[in-house]
């Protein structure tokens, strides 16, 4: 393992402990240049434009409603790289926990909670920042990272204790997450004209990964200055993010622009990774979000991730690459890839650009 990662650089603050001490000016280091503060770029166009929202319920439907519905989310994955899920077939009763139960654990004492630090090796456990370069701006949330999938990944000694139920509950969330994502890899794939079982094959079949990030985004007195996180696109296969539908905050690249998400109550949010562009061959698009924050009202996120089994060589589909369309990129693991992402924390599009095949 990479020495660097061995431990922070500098000592973590937790984002709730500065927020919570009722400071009216918000420490140096989370102070944004001025282009990457949120009022910059003010994209005019980004005010009228939102994400598509797709009913998958109509998945379900007549053969006209699901092949409208297959093509409906494909050209999402092509032109935003996200969208809202409605009828998505999520437990609500269960989202709802799943929110209560993380909202507890955020409010426990900070004592309780640093029991659970941790360190850039995995990322298990919770923490205040992404990436190990020194003197880096940091962003203005707090976080929990958990491992689900596979069975040997899951490490319940780094999950919390409290609540009782946290642990049953965001198995159990997991699970009804993962098949979601099972559900949308086979629509994906027919949508790509290939087999149904493709893209999940190609991830590693029963073999995948998947994790979750539950952020918090405490309050933030100066929010024109800083992000409760800087631009990025996710490094798997595909996110499903269940955001407060009270608070928006989520904002997706589009041009020049960044166009605000508002959550319709009881959807989730749908968004490609960048395992997926690279089969995919660029069709589909991973595309750059960030978290703007807000004075008035604290913020929590529940960011699934569906990704490939890790040490597989993740490449553009031969079937999809043809003499007007090449290779786009060059193979590497979800291992390796990650790796840059534990280092040098949210850069944007950076990461996946760098694959560029020459
Ligand atoms: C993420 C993410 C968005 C949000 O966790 O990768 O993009 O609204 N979260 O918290
Ligand atoms: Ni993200």
């Amino acid at each position: 393992m990479d020495s660097q990662l061995n431990e922070w650089p500098e000592p973590i603050v937790a984002v709730q402990s500065i927020a919570e001490s009722g400071a009216a000016l918000i420490p140096e280091c989370y102070v944004k240049a001025i282009a990457d503060r949120p009022a910059a770029p003010a994209g005019a166009a980004g005010k009228d434009l939102s994400i598509p929202v797709i009913d998958l319920g109509r998945l379900g439907g007549s053969a006209v409603e699901c092949r409208a519905t297959m093509r409906a989310i494909a050209d999402a994955c092509r032109e935003w790289g996200f969208f809202q899920a409605v009828n998505h077939g999520v437990d609500a009763d269960l989202v709802d926990e799943m929110v209560a139960v993380w909202r507890e654990f955020f409010y426990l004492p900070m004592e309780e909670k640093k029991k659970l630090a941790n360190s850039p090796q995995t990322y298990e456990g919770y923490g205040s920042r992404l990436g190990v370069e020194k003197g880096a701006t940091l962003d203005w949330g707090d976080y929990f990272y958990l491992h689900l999938l596979p069975n040997c990944a899951k490490n319940f000694d780094k999950w919390p204790t409290k609540p009782a139920s946290c642990r049953k509950i965001t198995e159990e969330y997991g699970r009804q997450m993962a098949n979601l994502c099972g559900t949308l890899m086979k629509v994906l794939s027919i949508s790509l004209g290939l087999d149904v079982g493709f893209l999940q094959e190609k991830f590693g079949g029963d073999e995948i990964g998947t994790c979750m990030r539950i952020n918090y985004y405490p309050k933030c007195p100066q929010p024109e200055l800083t992000l409760g996180l800087s631009p990025h696109s996710d490094p798997g296969g595909l996110t499903v993010l269940l955001a407060d539908h009270r608070v928006s905050g989520l904002q997706v690249r589009r041009g020049a622009d960044w166009v605000t998400v508002n959550p319709i109550p009881g959807a989730l949010i749908v968004n490609v990774g960048d395992q997926i562009q690279v089969l995919s061959n660029a069709t589909y698009k991973s595309v750059d979000h960030r978290v703007v924050t807000n004075a008035a009202a604290e913020r929590m996120s529940v960011a699934f991730f569906f990704n490939p089994k890790c040490d597989l060589p993740m490449e553009p589909a031969r079937e999809l690459v043809t003499q007007d369309r090449p290779p786009m990129y060059r193979p590497m693991t979800f291992n390796q890839y990650r790796l840059f992402i534990r280092k040098k924390g949210p850069m944007g599009k950076s990461h996946v650009d760098s694959l560029q095949a020459m």
